[in-house]
């Protein structure tokens, strides 16, 4: 589905990410792990266009798309929920969803099925982004990207600073949407977490990540064997 294939990365004359290859499949969490600063958010926004890459190659169902702009990788199917959210405070709940539906025709509606997946948003339509509780704010955030109907979600840290009944809630749209993907079409998974816990109960596939390269892969349910926590152990 998604293939990240030995990608290397500098911001000036660092090399931050050093031949990165990861997939995310359909029907299936991937998640990636790794102390502060190893690149995780760098290779996420690799994978958007929203920073470039010196050589590697992106596929998105067999096709490159390590050329094409964050507009065109977003159309092509990639939704992106950014760490720290990047909502649109000033704008209302209601809003901040057409923005998820900006490249599609004026007159789509904002998918139904978002509110049953996040039924408080549905009571806050109303309500300015930036009145929400972050907890919220991180739903509206998902919520948004979902809204283009993307086949690949892509997660970067979506508990940081957030309340533990939310991050259940997240928890399980995370785990339902790789199960039961979104308006019947599958979806792949790629998540970004350093929650340890919240990372080993959604995870079909892990990924560890130290000083820009993979240090380790497996499948989530040898997270204990491959002794994970201790890797990514502050
Ligand atoms: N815009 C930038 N310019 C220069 N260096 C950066 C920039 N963004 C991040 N870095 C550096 O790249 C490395 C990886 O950062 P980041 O991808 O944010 O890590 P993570 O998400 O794993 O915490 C860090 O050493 C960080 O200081
Ligand atoms: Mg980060």
């Amino acid at each position: 589905m998604l293939k990240i294939q030995n990608v290397n990365q500098y911001y000036g004359g660092s090399h931050i990410l050093r031949d990165v290859s990861i997939e995310a499949q359909l029907g299936k969490v991937t998640v990636i792990l790794g102390r502060n600063g190893v690149g995780k958010t760098t290779l996420l926004k690799s994978l958007m266009g929203l920073v470039p890459i010196k050589t590697g190659t992106i596929t998105l169902d067999g096709k490159d798309i390590q050329k094409s702009t964050p507009y065109e990788r977003a159309r092509a199917g990639l939704g992106f929920v950014p760490q720290g959210r990047e909502i649109f405070g000033r704008l209302t709940v209601e809003e901040n969803l057409r923005m998820g539906l900006a490249y599609r025709p004026a007159s789509t509606p904002i998918p139904a099925e978002l509110f049953e997946l996040f039924p408080v948003l549905k009571q806050m339509l109303g309500r300015r982004g930036g009145d929400l509780s972050g907890g919220q704010q991180q739903q509206l955030a998902i919520a948004r990207a979902l809204a283009a109907g993307p086949r690949v979600l892509i997660l970067d840290e979506p508990t940081e600073g957030i309340q533990p009944s939310i991050i259940k809630d997240i928890g399980r749209v995370i785990r339902m949407l790789a199960n039961r993907g979104l308006h019947g079409e599958p979806v792949a998974i790629l998540l970004v977490e350093q929650y340890y816990d919240f990372a080993r109960e959604l995870a079909d596939d892990y990924v560890v990540m130290e000083r820009g390269a993979v240090r380790a892969f497996g499948k989530g349910s040898n997270m204990e064997i491959d002794r994970v926590r201790e890797l990514v152990a502050i």
